[in-house]
């Protein structure tokens, strides 16, 4: 069937988004939790894979924010353990997945994200939050490119 503007107008507009499930919710076995929840939402998981970062790939993916107190902490934290990157897509991906995984600092997220009901405060240098997702359009497509750099 030939695609018509109204179908074009539901279908459209499908943007990727990275997630990283970071080492903490690796470790707490919490990545079928994780990706049920971006399943459950609607959207597509459309690559995946775990992998141990090396330091070169976290210091491209938080060039920003080199520099502030947490960034060394931040980088020991992503090396301490496997990760599981993937790429969801939807439209509205990038807004939405940043709704589901709540506030950065977890004491605060709200009951219902990711953040919000499976993390918490444990004392640690830099806040353990369990995943991480794309912030906008262009951060997506650069974090997609460190990590799936042969898509
Ligand atoms: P993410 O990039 O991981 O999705 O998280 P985000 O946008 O909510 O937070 P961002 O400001 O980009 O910070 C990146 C990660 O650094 C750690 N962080 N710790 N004051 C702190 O202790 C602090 N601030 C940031 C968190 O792991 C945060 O997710
Ligand atoms: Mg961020």
């Amino acid at each position: 069937m030939t695609p018509t503007s109204s179908d074009s107008a539901i279908n459209g507009g499908i943007e990727r988004t990275l997630v990283l499930v970071k080492p903490d919710g690796v470790r707490r076995s919490l990545v079928g939790e994780i990706i049920n929840r971006i399943e459950a939402k609607g959207y597509k998981i459309a690559e995946l894979k775990m992998l141990s970062a090396d330091r070169g790939i976290l210091e491209a993916h938080y060039a920003e924010h080199k520099g502030k107190p947490f960034y060394e902490p931040l980088l020991e934290f992503m090396l301490s353990g496997p990760i599981v990157a993937l790429i969801a897509e939807g439209q509205r991906v990038i807004e939405g997945f940043r709704s589901l995984a709540g506030a950065t600092d977890p004491t605060v997220a709200a009951p219902g994200t990711i953040r919000g009901d499976l993390a918490r405060d444990q004392g640690t240098k830099v806040v353990q939050n369990l995943v991480h997702g794309s912030d906008s359009a262009e951060s997506a497509e650069r974090e997609i490119k460190i990590f799936f750099p042969n898509l």
